[in-house]
Parts: structure tokens; C-alpha cells; sequence
């Protein structure tokens, strides 16, 4: 038997987590998709390995209920149509308790915290899932977390925090430039030690049903808010809503379904950069027992003008100007009220 070890963090960087910064890829607006984004990637180099030893079939241990499984399978299926996909979990139609115990009988190490949750973690997050998970009313326990400290126990004084941005992907943390797994694993440190990145909800799956899932992820919940606050500042209000109401969501669910291979989310994406490119400048984040605020924002390409805001000084339209606006600004809406009168 031969075993292969692939270190695949950089390009788990540089080409999926910069993508989900620049998506701001959050599945229904709190997951960050680390699992979803990664298991694309595990497919591929899984393909790979088999191409090199001459594999005629590949087999992964998702089960019958997950989204996990779409994953693996439609990525395998995109790259290599001709490979058989085993899913011994799915074909023997296994419970998580006995894959576990499957393990054990044959040697394989499985940690005790795997014995209570159903964990994956990678870079950009950690997902708990998992028995003592299922009650969604619960609050999940002390114990399921590993990245994050209790907020209560966080530090009583606040870190800040300085995030670089050229083309709307990361660049610089704290004034120091660095590859964007560094700045990630930075990042995620620094949040954990302020309890910054714990997740707890409902979600959605794309098997059809409802499931409480529980994550940790400060990196990506703090490039998230950072780079949205940075969008604001320099795109236009019609760039805004259409990039956060439409490109995002939609490119984040093609993520998290499994379709990962989906022509569409190069499109999304190639729309997005077409905006990002003007997404460059500084943002900074304040984080405190497990929240975080914006504090500051800064752009070369910021849309903002002091000269224009300032009300004690400045630009004032005359009376005359803001009347003759605001009529016909309202006059769709009047005219609608009229006649529904
Ligand atoms: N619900 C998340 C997702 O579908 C996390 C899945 C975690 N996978 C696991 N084997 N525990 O992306
Ligand atoms: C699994 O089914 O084994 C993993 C859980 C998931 O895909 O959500």
C-alpha cells in the first residue's frame, strides 16, 4: 500500500479562499464555506494521486446524508468522467458511530473529540456538527470549540487590527505584507484569543433538509466584514447592490451545492473583478470578547468626499435645486398613490 501526504494550503489560499474573500462567500449569510470550498480542491488532487498510480476507481467516507458527498462526486465526475467513485459509508449504508467504529477495528486513530462531533477543519474554518449539536435550542457546549476562546475569557482590553487590500484580495496585515495563508492562520489566531468567529445556525442543506451547524472561522469572519466595509466605500451604490444582492449569494450557493465546476462561478467571478480591481486600500477592525467593529476605512479610490458630506461648510444645493429634485424623485411613487386612492 502506498500513501501520498499533499500539503495543498497555499493553493487552498491563493486560489479558493482569495475567491471567497473577493465573493464575500458567506452561505445564507454566516457560513463561511470552509469545508464547501475545500473538499473541490481534495477531489482534485485525489484525482491526481489516481492518474499517477493508474487507478481505475477513487472512494471517499462521506455519507448518504451530507452535502459532502455532491462535492467529492461531481468534482471526480468534472475531472475525470472515466474513474469509478466507491463510497463504501454510502454503499454499506453506515451510521457516523459505526464509520467510527469501523475505524477503530482496523487501526485507524480517531480522536476522542471525534468520538462527540462530526468535525472538519481546514484553513478557512472549523465545522462541528454533531450529536451533542442536534437540539438547536441548546447552546453548543464549551467543549466543541478548539480555534475560539469563551468571549467571556477573552482579553478585557481590545486588539486592532489593519488589513491591506489591493484588488479586493488581502495583501498586508498590521503594515506587514504577507502571503494570504499566513495572513489567514495570522488572523485566525489573533481572533480566536478575542473569541471573534464563532457561528451558530440553522442551515439549509442541499440533501434537502435542515441541520444546526456550529463553526469556527475569525479569519474569514473578519476579512468578510472588513473587505464588505471596503466595497462600500469605493463602489457605487448601483455596483453595491448588485454585487452584494446578486453576484455574492449567488456565487456562494453554486459553492456550497457542490457545483464548484459550474461554468456560472467564473462568470460571477469575472464580473466581480471588473469591480474589485478598484477595491485596494486599508481597513481597520477593532476586536473585543468575541465581537469585532470596523473602525476605519481608506482608499485611494474611496467615493467618499469630505467636501461633499461636511454640513458646516461646503457644497449646499439652493432651495430651488433640492425642491426641483425632490419632486420628480417622488413622483413615481406620488403618482401611484394617486391613483390607487
Ligand atoms: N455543513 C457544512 C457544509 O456542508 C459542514 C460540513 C462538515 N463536514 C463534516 N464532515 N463534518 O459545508
Ligand atoms: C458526511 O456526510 O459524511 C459529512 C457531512 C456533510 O457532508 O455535511
Amino acid at each position: 500500500m502506498q500513501h501520498f501526504y499533499i500539503d495543498a494550503r497555499r493553493e487552498f489560499a491563493e486560489e479558493y479562499i482569495a475567491r471567497a474573500v473577493l465573493m464575500n462567500g458567506m452561505y445564507e449569510g454566516l457560513y463561511p464555506l470552509g469545508t464547501a470550498l475545500a473538499r473541490p480542491l481534495i477531489a482534485a488532487k485525489v484525482v491526481e494521486v489516481a492518474r499517477r498510480v493508474g487507478a481505475d476507481a477513487v472512494a471517499h467516507g462521506s455519507t448518504s446524508k451530507g452535502n459532502d458527498q455532491v462535492r467529492f462526486d461531481v468534482t471526480v465526475k468534472a475531472l475525470a468522467p472515466d474513474l469509478k467513485i466507491i463510497a463504501p459509508a454510502r454503499v454499506w449504508g453506515m451510521t457516523r458511530a459505526e464509520e467510527v467504529e469501523y475505524a477503530r477495528r482496523h487501526g485507524l486513530p480517531v480522536g476522542e473529540e471525534h468520538k462527540k462531533f462530526s468535525i472538519d477543519d481546514n484553513l478557512w474554518s472549523r465545522s462541528i456538527e454533531g450529536d451533542p449539536l442536534d437540539d438547536p435550542m441548546v447552546e453548543p457546549p464549551e467543549e466543541a470549540f478548539r480555534w475560539t476562546v469563551s468571549p467571556e475569557k477573552a482579553p478585557a482590553e481590545p486588539a486592532y487590527v489593519a488589513i491591506e487590500f489591493e484588488g479586493g484580495i488581502p495583501v498586508a496585515l498590521n503594515g506587514e505584507r504577507m502571503d494570504l495563508a499566513s495572513l489567514v492562520s495570522a488572523l485566525n489566531h489573533l481572533g480566536g484569543a478575542h473569541g471573534v468567529g464563532r457561528i451558530d445556525h440553522v442551515e439549509n442543506r442541499l440533501v434537502g433538509f435542515k441541520s444546526r451547524e456550529v463553526y469556527e472561522a475569525p479569519a474569514a469572519v473578519i476579512l468578510f466584514h472588513a473587505h464588505r466595509d471596503l466595497e462600500k466605500l469605493v463602489l457605487t451604490p448601483r455596483e453595491l447592490r448588485f454585487k452584494h444582492n446578486v453576484l455574492d449569494p449567488q456565487w456562494a450557493d453554486l459553492v456550497y451545492q457542490g457545483l464548484w465546476v459550474e461554468p456560472l462561478r467564473g462568470a460571477l467571478e469575472a464580473a466581480a473583478r471588473e469591480m474589485e480591481r478598484w477595491v485596494s486600500g486599508v481597513v481597520r477592525v477593532k476586536l473585543y470578547k468575541g465581537a469585532l467593529w470596523v473602525v476605519g476605512r481608506e482608499s485611494p479610490y474611496g467615493g467618499y468626499s469630505k467636501e461633499l458630506a461636511d454640513y458646516s461648510a461646503g457644497w449646499y444645493p439652493s432651495d430651488e435645486e433640492a425642491r426641483g429634485f425632490i419632486e420628480m424623485w417622488s413622483l413615481h411613487s406620488l403618482t401611484a398613490l394617486r391613483r390607487r386612492k
